[in-house]
Formats: structure tokens, sequence, C-alpha cells
């Protein structure tokens, strides 16, 4: 079942802004082939992560990825916490705890809103579950920049974007190019 690449949902469109919808029956090959279809675009976007309300899907599917080592700055959190990444993991269905009061703000980009990046405060560490393609249970902690991957698409989910969650606008969003002249 060969994935395809979709059109991305940019911010504005209704169904960036509406709360997904849980996921009914997994197996379905409609939503086995939406995740195939997430997988293509994603990929072919080189993208972190993408949710499906991205594609115009309400459901509440994500999937993400850390990269193992990057001299990105969006993610020097990651060889401390996951030196060898987190594998490219679809979720279903998801729900997440904070492990702690711990908030962190850093630099976040998002495919719905192409060249801008705003800076977003998170919660360090928190523990997921959900479910994989395949129906089984997906339960991990994340800390550092897997944490924030997870909490922005989680987001998507439920209908918000980065944007709407930058505290003073004014320093903290603005294009990449400005803020990472050297980063492509
Ligand atoms: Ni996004």
């Amino acid at each position: 079942m060969p994935g395809k690449i979709l059109p991305i949902a940019l911010m504005g469109e209704n169904v960036l802004n509406s709360p997904a919808l849980e996921v009914q029956d997994i197996a379905s090959p409609e939503i086995q082939q939406l995740i195939q279809d997430m997988r293509a675009t994603m990929r072919s976007e080189q993208a972190a992560g993408i949710a499906a309300p991205q594609v115009f899907a309400p459901w509440r599917i994500f999937i993400f990825q850390v990269p193992a080592t990057s001299s990105n700055p969006k993610y020097q959190l990651t060889p401390q916490h996951d030196p060898e990444g987190v594998p490219e993991t679809v979720i279903i269905n998801p729900t997440f705890t904070p492990l702690s009061d711990q908030m962190y703000e850093d630099w976040e980009g998002c495919l719905s809103v192409p060249g801008l990046l705003g800076r977003v405060e998170r919660y360090y560490s928190i523990k997921y579950t959900g479910f994989s393609p395949d129906g089984e249970i997906i339960e991990r902690e994340a800390h550092g920049f897997h944490a924030r991957v997870f909490q922005h698409e989680f987001d998507h989910i439920d209908g918000q974007i980065f944007p709407f969650k930058i505290k003073q606008l004014q320093g903290n969003f603005g294009y990449k190019e400005v803020f990472f002249p050297t980063i492509n």
C-alpha cells in the first residue's frame, strides 16, 4: 500500500482550528491508507512531524521522529536525551500527562506555517500513550525535544497551532531566514 503525497493545510484552514475525532477502527482500509499517505508526505517534506488535520483529515493521528544528531539549534536537546534519536512513530488516539511542572521555551516550526518560526513554552518531561497502526499500545516517557515534538503534534489534533501559543509575539515570531540565516 504505497503512500501518496497529500496537500498540506496552511494556517487559516478550518481543519487546523477544530479538534479532531477519535479513530474508532484503526484497522480500516481508509485509516491505514491515510497513515501511509501521511508517512509519504512527512518524508517528502523532511519534517519532524505531521498530524492528520494538516492533510485535511480530521482524525486523532500523528507521526513524529527525533533525529539522531543535528547541528540545527531546534534539535539541540536531542543528543542529551535521545542520542540515537526516536524512530518515526505513528500514534493514534494519543494522550499525555506532564511528569513535572517544569516548562521550557524553544523554537518551533510547522509545515502549515511555512517559513516561520516561533518560541513556544512546553512541558519538559511527559508520559504519553496511544496506539500503533497495528493496534498495539504505545507508552513512553519523553524529555526535551522528544516531548516538544509530541506536544506540538498533539496540539494539531486539538485544533491548535504553534503561533497561537507564543506568549509575546514581538521578538519571538518571524521568518526562519532572519533568525537562522545559515539553516535551510
Ligand atoms: Ni505543526
